[in-house]
């Protein structure tokens, strides 16, 4: 049965991280797969979330199912997290919730339940979007188009074309915006841009399908929360997909939130049910453990505030970092200027250089990142960024 089915080239990711393990180099240089690491190199369990796992270990008598949508606690104090504690929406009751499996779960669930409103509806994600959104939406049957973002030669969003193609989306699409720290570029929207996507929004009354996987690491976790609260408040309609991968550093346990904005109370318990339908069709339940701990973090007075102020640690790090790297260009003298790579945002920056130069990087200097030329800042530290620099001036 299986001899039909074609070789599949390997995934880029994945074989850049291959390729970097099996690099002799001692200076070797990992900036692709995109995960938090500290100045040594080491994703580490969050102190509040290990201080959660000796309460959850404390406080588990079961592992019987959880229920289809998740923990209640997880996902109210998601939502709170994301729309705020005094959220009209959620005075409303205009909110339906399940715990995903990650961020991903949550974009697939969600794309599952678009193809049930309307199989024939298109969903414009930004050019560029994170790799995996193609195939996670894709796959759930909807149509994709793209509409322009980043223009790689100035290094700034290309908001006009942008507004332009927006302009265009009918009545009933979908447009996929990042909330914060987009992903692959760090171009995030001003707080005016995103005042003027909503003006559109309604002009065009399309459903804005909010993807958030870094709340937090941007301009801190209220400030991140502008256009994702913006939309809300002033929507009657926003879906929103939600990660605990990275700000709470859970990212094998596989924890995420879909949220769906409706427009009155009564559609929400319908929305609600259909989630869980959806949900029920792919995995029944979602696992339990990650969701547990980030209820039991959120919940709890001092480990939220030490777990934000751990957010805030990495967010600061990663800004150091971003400066640093600008300074060392500087210093080796870069005839091209990178100071956009301080006004990035998260984990994620474009170095806007070509596919030949980034290969260049590789191959003659074993520092690994993707074509598209995004680095993980994260991967970057004090010890190896004088070699990026030198490596990174002498490819331009
Ligand atoms: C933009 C974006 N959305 C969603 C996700 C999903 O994350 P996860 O499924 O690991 O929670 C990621 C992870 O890299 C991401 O970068």
């Amino acid at each position: 049965m299986f001899e039909v089915l074609p070789q599949l080239a390997p995934d880029p990711i994945l074989g850049l991280s291959a390729a970097y393990r099996e690099d002799n180099n001692p200076d070797k240089i990992d900036l692709g797969v995109g995960v938090y690491k500290d100045e040594q190199g080491n994703t580490p369990i969050l102190t509040s979330v290990a201080k959660a796992q000796k309460i959850l270990l404390e406080r588990e008598t079961s592992k019987t199912y959880i229920t289809p949508q998740g923990h209640q606690g997880y996902i109210d104090n998601m939502l709170a997290l994301l729309l705020g504690d005094k959220s009209p929406v959620l005075m409303a009751d205009r909110v339906a919730g399940v715990q995903a499996p990650g961020g991903c779960g949550a974009l697939r669930i969600l794309s599952e339940l678009l193809v049930r409103c309307n199989d024939n509806a298109k969903v414009w994600v930004s050019d560029p979007t994170w790799a995996n959104h193609i195939p996670l939406i894709g796959s759930a049957g909807l149509k994709i188009e793209t509409y322009p973002y980043f223009d790689k030669d100035t290094a700034s969003i290309r908001f006009d074309a942008m507004m332009e193609a927006l302009k265009k989306v009918e009545k009933g699409d979908i447009v996929l915006l990042h909330g914060c720290c987009h992903n692959p570029t760090g171009a995030d929207l001003t707080n005016a841009q995103w005042d003027a996507v909503l003006d559109i929004a309604k002009e065009r009354e399309f459903l804005p399908f909010l993807d958030v996987a870094y709340l937090g690491f941007g301009d801190g976790l209220e400030d991140d929360a502008y256009g994702v609260r913006l939309l809300a408040e002033n929507l009657p309609e926003v879906i929103i997909a939600a990660s605990c991968s990275k700000n709470f550093g859970l990212y094998r346990e596989r924890v995420g939130l879909a949220a769906i904005i409706t427009e009155d109370s009564k559609t929400r318990q319908i929305a609600q049910g259909q989630i869980q339908s959806v949900a029920r069709g792919i995995y029944s339940m979602p696992p339990s453990y990650g969701g547990a701990l980030v209820d039991i973090i959120l919940s709890d007075t001092s480990l939220r505030k030490e777990w934000e102020s751990e957010v805030n640690a990495m967010r600061n790090r990663m800004q150091t970092l971003r400066a640093m790297l600008v300074e060392k260009l500087e210093e080796n003298g870069a005839d091209k200027d990178f100071s956009f790579v301080n006004q990035q945002k998260g984990m994620f920056s474009f170095l806007c250089i070509t596919p030949e130069q980034v290969r260049e990087m590789r191959d003659k200097h074993s520092v690994y990142f993707v074509d598209s030329s995004r680095v993980n800042i994260a991967g970057i530290n004090q010890q190896n960024v004088g070699t990026l620099a030198k490596a990174l001036v002498s490819v331009l």
